[in-house]
C-alpha cells in the first residue's frame, strides 16, 4: 500500500535534513510491503525549510513538500497535509512524525505492521510499558504531560489508551476521511486528543507501540503545553458530557427510573391483594431488578450484550448482588440523613434523593460497566502504577 509520513516543518532546517536522510536510506530499504513516501508540510519557515527540503527532493522522488502554508497551527498543518496526501498522492496510509528526531524513524516497520495485522490507527505511546519521555524534561513539563495524559485518560474514561498527547501515529485514510471535517478547529495537543478520541469513539481498532520520546537537539520547540490546557480541558469534559448523554447512560437512567415505578407500583398492588409488606417488597425489588436487567441488557448495553443462555444465570446473581449493593447505600444514607435531622418524611425523602443521584448511580452504573455488561476496560491501575514507576 503507498504510504505517506506527514512531517510538519516550523524552523526545522537542521532537523528535516537529518530525518529524511535516515527514513530513505535506512528506514525505507527495510521496508518491502508498501510505497514509502514523505510529505512535508511547511508554514513559509523564515529558516529556509522548504529550500532544503526542495534540495533533497532532486534525489528523492517519493518525497514531496507542501510550502507557503500560513502558522495556523500543527492541527491545520495536519489536516492540510493529509487532505493533499489522500487526493494527490492517493495516499492509503498516513504517518503523523516530528521533525526534531523526537520521534525514532527505527519505529516506523513496527507501526506498518500493526496495520498490517488490521489496525485502523496505530500510536506511539511513552507511558505503557517498554515507553518513557526524556530524563532531561524539566519537571513542569513532566508534570503537565504525565497529568495531561492521566486527566484526559480519566475524563474521557478511556483507561487502555496510555498516551492521548503524543504525535506519533499511523493511520488509515479511512479514519482521517472520517473524522477530517471535525478536526479542523484545534490545535496543538487538542488536535491529538480530539482526533484519536474520535478514532476511538467511531469504532476504529487502535493499537499502541511503547516509544522513547527524546528531546530534540536543534532548535526549540514551539508548542507550549500551558497555552492548550483551557482548550484541552474544554475538549475533553464537553466531549465526555455528551458522550455520557448520548451515552448508554441516559437509556440506563430511563431503565432505572421506570424500574423504580414498577417497584413502587408493584408494591401498592401487592398490598391490596393482601400480601405481607416483606413480602411484597421482595416481589416488586425482584420485579423491578428483573426489567433493569433485561433493558440494560437489551438497550442500553446492547453493544455488549449477554446473549449466551449458560452466561445469564451468573451475570442475573452478580445483578442481584449489585442491586443489592444499591439498597444498602439507600439504607445508610437514609439512616444517616435521618439520624442527622430526625426521622420525617422529609428528610427520608430528600436522602432517598441524594442516596440515588450521588451514590447509587455512579456506583450501579460503574458495576454495570466494569463487571456485568465489561464496556470499560479497567487496566487503570495498572497504568497508573507505571507511570509513577
Ligand atoms: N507546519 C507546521 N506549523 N509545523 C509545526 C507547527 C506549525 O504551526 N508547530 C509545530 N510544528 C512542527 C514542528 O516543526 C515539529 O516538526 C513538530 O511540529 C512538533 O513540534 P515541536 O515544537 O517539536 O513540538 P513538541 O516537541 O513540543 O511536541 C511534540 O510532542 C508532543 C507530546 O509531548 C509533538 O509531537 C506534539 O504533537 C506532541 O503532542
Ligand atoms: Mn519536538
Amino acid at each position: 500500500m503507498k504510504v505517506v509520513i506527514i512531517i510538519p516543518t516550523y524552523n526545522e532546517k537542521g532537523n528535516i535534513e537529518r530525518v529524511i536522510e535516515i527514513l530513505e536510506t535506512k528506514i525505507f530499504p527495510q521496508i518491502k510491503n508498501h510505497q514509502m513516501h514523505i510529505l512535508v508540510v511547511d508554514d513559509t519557515s523564515p529558516d529556509g525549510t522548504a529550500v532544503t527540503v526542495e534540495g533533497l527532493m532532486m534525489k528523492n522522488k517519493n518525497l514531496h513538500l507542501l510550502k507557503n502554508g500560513e502558522k495556523l497551527g500543527l492541527g491545520a498543518a495536519y489536516v492540510r497535509g493529509m487532505t493533499h496526501a489522500v487526493e494527490k498522492l492517493q495516499a492509503e496510509i498516513m504517518f503523523e512524525m516530528d521533525a526534531d528526531l523526537s520521534h525514532d524513524p527505527r519505529k516506523v516497520p513496527e507501526f506498518l505492521r500493526k496495520i498490517d495485522e488490521g489496525y485502523d490507527m496505530v500510536i506511539g505511546t511513552r507511558y505503557s510499558q517498554g515507553g518513557s519521555i526524556p530524563q532531561n524534561w524539566g519537571l513542569l513539563r513532566k508534570t503537565y504531560s504525565v497529568f495531561g495524559n492521566l486527566l484526559v485518560r480519566s475524563i474521557l474514561m478511556r483507561f487502555w489508551i496510555h498516551d492521548w498527547t503524543g504525535g506519533f501515529r499511523a493511520l488509515r485514510k479511512e479514519v482521517f476521511l472520517k473524522e477530517k471535517k471535525e478536526l479542523a478547529s484545534f490545535r496543538g495537543y487538542t488536535f491529538q486528543v480530539s482526533f484519536l478520541h474520535k478514532t476511538v469513539r467511531d469504532g476504529f481498532k487502535v493499537a499502541e507501540v511503547p516509544i522513547h520520546f527524546t528531546d530534540r537537539t536543534l532548535g526549540r520547540s514551539k508548542i507550549a503545553p500551558k497555552e492548550y490546557i483551557a482548550e484541552l480541558l474544554e475538549y475533553v469534559i464537553a466531549a465526555r458530557f455528551w458522550e455520557l448523554v448520548f451515552s448508554p447512560f441516559l437509556k440506563y437512567a430511563i431503565t432505572g427510573f421506570v424500574g423504580y415505578l414498577i417497584n413502587a407500583f408493584s408494591l401498592e398492588l401487592f398490598k391490596i391483594f393482601g400480601i405481607h409488606s416483606g413480602v411484597a417488597g421482595a416481589l416488586g425489588a425482584e420485579l423491578s431488578i428483573m426489567w433493569n436487567f433485561t433493558l440494560n441488557n437489551f438497550w442500553a448495553f446492547s453493544k455488549y450484550r449477554i446473549t449466551r443462555v449458560q452466561k445469564i444465570p451468573l451475570k442475573f446473581i452478580q445483578f442481584n448482588m449489585v442491586s443489592f449493593g444499591s439498597v444498602l447505600i439507600i439504607f445508610t444514607v437514609i439512616t444517616v440523613g435521618t439520624s442527622l435531622f430526625g426521622d420525617t418524611r422529609l428528610v427520608r425523602q430528600l436522602f432517598l434523593i441524594i442516596a440515588i443521584a450521588f451514590f447509587v448511580i455512579p456506583y450501579s452504573y460503574s458495576m454495570y460497566n466494569i463487571f456485568i455488561w465489561k464496556r470499560w476496560h479497567i487496566s487503570f491501575l495498572s497504568g497508573l502504577q507505571k507511570m509513577v514507576g
